[in-house]
């Protein structure tokens, strides 16, 4: 029985998930201890870093949607298997940046596929294993990509590259998951400076899982 929780991390390009992430656990680390596990996708073991080097690399552009669908699937299984799987059947918190809903707006949306289908070819990947909890870093698209093009030249990927109108249908299909999953998926103001942007994830988190969170800003002061 999984009695760990699984937090994960979505919004756009440039939205401040990785900072978020970073800062807070600077925060929840020294408490939490070995029981915070911090991740990301596509990524997290070997096989799953090897297949996000396929992913993102520049000079794949032969790729078809469905074959990068596909490798999404399959980073996120071993990725399932070998680490998340395992941390939440001892009981720990996992942090995950990117998950499930990032195909379902990329993949499905901006490449087109079809939010569905991608949705149910995630089912034989996860086996149903979804969050507890989704913070939704919510910016304006040319936000996000412009926060990337002044601070991350040297690490632009395959997915930043695409058009603009890419990054509106993946934001389009962010806004119906939020209004489809209500209970998990949380929105933050993530147009907002860093500091109020953690601050903001923090309150979530402690109001949804406090038995991680409770002490949340008395420990740490
Ligand atoms: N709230 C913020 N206000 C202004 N700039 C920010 C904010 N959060 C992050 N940044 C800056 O924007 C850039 C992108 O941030 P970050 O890499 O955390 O985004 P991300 O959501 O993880 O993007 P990606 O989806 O591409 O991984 C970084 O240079 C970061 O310093
Ligand atoms: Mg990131």
């Amino acid at each position: 029985m999984l009695t760990g929780k699984l937090i994960t991390f979505e919004g756009p390009d440039g939205a401040g998930k990785t900072s978020a992430l970073n800062a807070i656990v600077a925060k929840i680390a020294p408490r939490l201890g070995d029981q915070l596990v911090v991740t990301r996708e596509p990524g997290g073991n070997q096989i799953s870093e090897a297949i996000r080097r396929i992913i993102l690399d520049r000079q794949n552009t032969a790729m078809d949607d469905r074959t990068e669908a596909l490798l999404y699937a399959a980073a996120r299984r071993q990725h399932i298997v070998q680490k998340i799987q395992p941390a939440l059947a001892q009981g720990k918190l996992v942090l995950c940046d990117r998950y499930i809903d990032s195909s379902i707006a990329y993949q499905g949306a901006g490449r087109g596929i079809g939010e569905q289908a991608v949705y149910d070819m995630n089912q034989f990947a996860t086996e149903g294993l979804n969050p507890d909890l989704t913070l939704y870093f919510d910016v304006a698209a040319e936000v996000g990509l412009k926060r990337i093009q002044t601070h991350r030249q040297n690490e632009i990927n395959r997915l930043d590259v695409e058009a603009l109108s890419f990054h509106h249908r993946v934001q389009a299909a962010y806004l119906r998951l939020l209004a489809a999953y209500p209970e998990r998926i949380k929105r933050l103001d993530a147009s907002q400076p860093l500091d109020q942007v953690v601050a903001q994830a923090i309150a979530v988190m402690t109001t949804q899982l406090p038995q991680y969170f409770a002490t949340e800003g008395k420990s740490n002061e």
